[in-house]
């Protein structure tokens, strides 16, 4: 089984990190041969869409052409990055409400109209990846979700759509909120209880060989 795992923050340690870490473990305690593939967009952030890629997008003949073109080079790249996994697993802060930069980088290249996009003939688009669990931990130094929310939060409802965009439709938000107030001890209580709710029945059923 492969995992695709990405981290955002910029920081080495972070509370993100620790939590898609964990997330990684209770795979590995599945299947301790998981082979992951790394992609840390926090310590090393592709760019922001340049204007090659801006132009590739924009032309409707370069997307149905099936051409190489240099400028979706590292589009293709992440896109097979996801193919080539059974599931993701993310680790993100929630910046201004919503995701930070680097993975909305990320983003700009994996929703592309005609590779991850595909048009229905009543014009709504539809996500042509194979859908697969996508196991998304988030810190945030407020608190975004529950009775104490604060904030607005438009990171959830944005990837959500994201994702959907593509095809991606199973996933599960892990908010381990407050790291600005609460203390190490709490905040790993936190995370604990968290993880109880996470759901691995795709990943055991693949182990057990009950799909395929
Ligand atoms: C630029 C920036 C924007 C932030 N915006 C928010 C925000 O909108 N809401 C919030 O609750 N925390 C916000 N924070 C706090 C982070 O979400 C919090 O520190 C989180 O733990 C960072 O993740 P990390 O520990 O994985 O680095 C922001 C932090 C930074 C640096």
């Amino acid at each position: 089984m492969k995992i695709l795992h990405i981290d955002c923050s910029p920081r080495k340690e972070s509370h993100s990190r620790k939590l898609s870490a964990a997330i990684l473990a209770r795979l590995f305690a599945i299947d301790s041969e998981i082979f992951v593939i790394r992609r840390d967009l926090g310590l090393n952030p592709i760019p922001h869409p340049e204007a090659g890629y801006a132009a590739a997008l924009s032309s409707p003949g370069a997307w149905v052409s099936g051409r190489p073109n240099p400028a979706t080079s590292l589009s293709e790249e992440l896109i097979q990055e996801i193919e080539a996994a059974d599931a993701l697993v993310i680790g993100t802060p929630m910046n201004n409400f919503t995701v930070p930069s680097v993975l909305k980088a990320w983003i700009d290249q994996i929703l592309r109209m005609g590779r991850t996009i595909g048009v229905a003939p009543t014009g709504e688009k539809t996500g042509l990846l194979q859908d697969r669990p996508v196991y998304i931990g988030i810190a945030s130094g407020g608190v975004f979700t529950g009775d104490r929310a604060r904030q607005p939060d438009f990171l959830t409802p944005y990837l959500t759509a994201a994702f959907g965009c593509v095809g991606l439709t199973s996933l599960q938000f892990f908010p381990l909120q407050a790291t600005a107030f609460l203390d190490g001890g709490r905040l790993t209580a936190d995370q604990d209880a968290l993880l109880t709710t996470m759901d691995t029945t795709r990943i055991d059923a693949r182990v057990t060989g009950d799909i395929g």
